[in-house]
């Protein structure tokens, strides 16, 4: 992205910047603690340690585990994908990985978005060989119809059209996180750049 497309991204109100809003803030905290709830239930008084796929899932695990009503441990994991080249293979790689072992553990593993499932079902084969007692997956979004890879997820807030969504962690250009709602970026704004389709439409390829 040009130097000038990006400060006018940053000059544009995000009301001229949002087409709608798919999901409201309400109907977010609602759902999330509801999930809350049910994870609560699943794991009261066992061993429980959240693992967030940075960046974009940071908004919904501060969220999410000030909805556990039981006491487990967190920890962070960062990726990005390979090339175009290697992005059908599912190859991503791994920017940060775990602070501690995760053997004989319970693990949720905690996405913003699924869109081919490519990360995710990468990540589950990686974390599975470090012998975890168990591995779920709970998403705040699911765009089914992007799916390249078949994903048992445990827990789904919303299944969502195959429209460029931004906020409450997600972004465009790197943008747009902290909308605290799910919104529908207009196109004239990543019409500036090149935005990579055929990875999902939420992604934009950088320059
Ligand atoms: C998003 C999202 C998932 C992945 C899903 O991350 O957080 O990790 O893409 O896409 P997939 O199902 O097609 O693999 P992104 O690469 O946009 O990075 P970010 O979270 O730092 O914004």
């Amino acid at each position: 992205m040009s130097v000038q497309i990006a400060a006018h991204l940053r000059a544009l109100p995000f009301d001229d910047a949002i087409e709608r809003i798919l999901v409201d803030s309400p109907t977010i905290q609602a759902r999330i603690q509801a999930i809350g709830a049910e994870i609560t239930e699943k794991y009261r008084g066992q061993d429980l340690l959240l693992i967030s796929v940075l960046k974009g899932s940071i908004v919904f695990m501060a969220d999410l585990i000030r909805s556990i009503d039981t006491p487990h441990e967190i920890d962070f994991m960062a990726t990005s994908s390979y090339g175009s080249g290697t992005q059908s293979s599912g190859v991503v790689r791994i920017l940060k990985d775990l602070n501690k072992s995760i053997e004989g553990r319970n693990v949720l593993l905690v996405e913003d978005i699924i869109d081919s499932g490519h990360t995710l079902n990468y990540l589950v084969r990686m974390l599975q060989e470090r012998q975890p007692a168990s591995l779920r997956l709970v998403t705040l979004l699911d765009k089914p119809e992007r799916r390249e890879v078949d994903m048992n997820v445990d827990w789904i807030g919303f299944s969502i059209p195959n429209d460029f969504v931004v906020g409450y962690g997600l972004d465009y250009n790197e943008l747009y996180r902290n909308l605290p709602y799910i919104g529908v970026l207009k196109p004239h704004v990543y019409s500036g750049g090149r935005v990579e389709q055929s990875k999902g439409l939420h992604k934009r390829k950088e320059d």
